[in-house]
């Protein structure tokens, strides 16, 4: 046995939510290199385009997808016409998600004190409610596969306290939860179940935050190795779950945060600045 080929997917069928950009367009890619065809979904149709021909490049099968998670019984019909379209699932790498938005779509950073209720909602219907949907959706193509294999995009921020984010860190907890909970539910029908946790990283989703000095600087302040992630840095851990590499692992959160979940990672002993929260 060669180790590596433990990271091979040749064949596989796999489906990546959110697959436009980030992370999940890098996640795809990788799945692409260890030999997946996929099927991408996001909302918008054509920002799947540069995903699709990148998986092409590699010599693999494509097919875009769009759908609002938002929408009722849009997450399960996706899963539905993404094992239509690849003759069934091995792989389902449940990335998409959302930071509560403002009507200019910038994040909504308040504290939940200050928050609205429908934002919260909204969070909790795509982050929480859709990533159930996508587990039972999956479940019957998912039975079927010899190298059944779901991961949940999560978060560090559903580790560790997150204020100002409280619905966002609410719904990454929760998927730590249903993931370890379908693990052992699902672990005598050949399903393993892995949740991945990403620390702070560069992406659109970021951006209002890697790009401003002030709140970038405290973030990363807090992060024992001193930086933003870059996506590429999260698909070897999205790999290894989705992979034979991992054929014994299941419910388990996979944290790739530079350290930020490390209690106490504050004693790394950066300098730390000044929350620019701490009016709030
Ligand atoms: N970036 C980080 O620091 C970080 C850290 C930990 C965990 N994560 C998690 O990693 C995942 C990806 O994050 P990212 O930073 O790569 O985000 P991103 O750059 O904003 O990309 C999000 C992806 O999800 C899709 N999407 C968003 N809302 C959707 C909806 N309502 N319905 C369907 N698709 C939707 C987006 O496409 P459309 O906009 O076209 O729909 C896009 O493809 C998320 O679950 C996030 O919580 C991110």
């Amino acid at each position: 046995m060669n180790a590596v080929d433990l990271f091979r997917l040749d064949g596989a069928r796999a489906l990546v939510t959110g697959g436009s950009r980030g992370i999940g367009r890098a996640v795809a890619e990788g799945l692409a290199d260890a030999g997946c065809d996929l099927v991408v979904t996001a909302r918008t149709l054509s920002a799947l385009d540069s995903t699709v021909r990148a998986v092409e490049d590699r010599g693999r099968k494509a097919v875009a997808l769009d759908g609002d998670l938002a929408g009722p019984g849009v997450a399960a019909a996706l899963v539905d016409r993404a094992a239509s379209a690849l003759g069934g699932l091995d792989v389902v790498v449940h990335n998409a998600g959302t930071l509560p938005t403002a009507e200019d779509g910038s994040p909504l950073l308040l504290p939940l004190q200050h928050a609205e209720q429908g934002d919260w909602e909204t969070v909790i219907t795509v982050n929480l409610n859709a990533t159930a949907a996508v587990c039972r959706a999956s479940h019957p193509y998912l039975l079927e596969s010899a190298r059944a294999s779901l991961v949940l995009m999560s978060s560090v921020a559903g580790v560790v306290g997150t204020p100002m984010m409280e619905a966002y860190a609410a719904t990454k907890a929760a998927q730590l939860s249903l993931a370890r909970s379908l693990a052992v539910g699902w672990a005598r029908q050949g399903i393993r179940v892995n949740a991945l946790c990403p620390g702070w990283t560069r992406t659109d989703m970021t951006a209002f935050a890697s790009e401003a000095d002030v709140l970038s600087d405290w973030l990363t302040s807090h992060v024992p190795m001193g930086r933003w992630a870059t996506t590429d840095e999260v698909v070897g851990a999205a790999l290894f779950l989705a992979s034979p590499a991992a054929s014994f692992v299941t419910g388990h959160a996979l944290v790739v945060d530079g350290g930020l979940a490390v209690p106490d990672g504050g004693l790394a002993g950066h300098p730390k600045p000044s929350s620019p929260f701490a009016a709030a």
